[in-house]
């Protein structure tokens, strides 16, 4: 059995736990810590090494870390520390684990878990947008199945601000927003990326996926709507995924 220590780093919770990447299911039960701050390298790399060592890990891991990621190198840091910009991720958390990791963007991991254990297997030709819904907004698109790395259509200007300010789960909580004036947002959002990239499918992914119904009947756009069938999970399940698909010697 091929396993790999999945890794999520989010602005408030790190959570591993060890998958099985070809069911796609935890072979333990998952281990979370918070996020320290300031979520600067060293520290988030003591956390990530933490969890390695909970499960007593000496294989392959794969990170999903929320910043544009290109060979390994994070560009930018929107919702962590700004010193991240710049910072190889991938040497940094291989030398505190000791262990070969591979870094991928957390929503292009969220993507490639919903497509290939969740809803995404309904899908495996045309445009999927994937969208994960929760501090920020993440994207991940596939053609055929096949990812296009580092969208940030979170940072799509809506009215002026970036989208991710306007609808993301965090605001919708902070603003205390009821569910209908929500959607109104992610609505405008949702019509304004349809009207630039036309996906067959959009998925919702992240925190509000679970509230889906509360929230969908005041969304009015020509693609599928779909909530993501990974919930929490995905993130995990992704960043091993990319571990074994994108890692070291791939
Ligand atoms: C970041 C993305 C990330 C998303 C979700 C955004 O602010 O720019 O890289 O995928 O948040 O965490």
């Amino acid at each position: 059995m091929d396993e790999i220590l999945g890794i999520d780093i989010g602005g408030s919770g790190i959570k591993g736990a060890p998958v099985n990447i070809t069911t796609g299911n935890f072979t333990q039960e998952r281990f979370r810590i918070p996020t320290p701050v300031p979520s600067k390298p060293d520290l988030v790399a003591s956390v990530v090494a933490e969890i390695a060592k909970h499960f007593n890990w000496s294989g392959s891991i794969g990170c999903g870390f929320p910043a544009v990621i290109r060979h390994g190198v994070a560009y930018t840091a929107a919702n962590v520390h700004r010193s991240w910009i710049g910072t190889h991720a991938e040497n940094v958390f291989s030398k505190s684990c000791q262990c070969p990791v591979t870094v991928i963007n957390d929503a292009d991991a969220a993507g490639l878990a919903e497509q290939v254990f969740g809803v995404g297997r309904n899908y495996p030709k045309g445009v999927v947008l994937m969208l994960t819904i929760g501090t920020g907004i993440g994207s991940a698109i596939f053609v055929d199945g096949i990812l296009l790395p580092n969208t940030e259509f979170g940072h799509l200007k809506i009215r002026g601000k970036d989208a991710e300010i306007r609808a993301s789960d965090a605001t919708r909580q902070r603003k205390k927003l009821a569910w209908d004036e929500w959607a109104e947002r992610l609505n405008e959002y949702l019509q304004t990326m349809e009207s630039l990239i036309w996906p067959d499918v959009i998925v919702l992914g992240g925190g509000v996926s679970k509230d889906f119904d509360r929230f969908s009947p005041f969304l009015n756009v020509r693609a599928d709507v779909v909530p993501a069938q990974l919930l929490n999970n995905a993130g995990i399940v992704g960043a091993a995924l990319a571990a074994a698909r994108y890692g070291a010697g791939k």
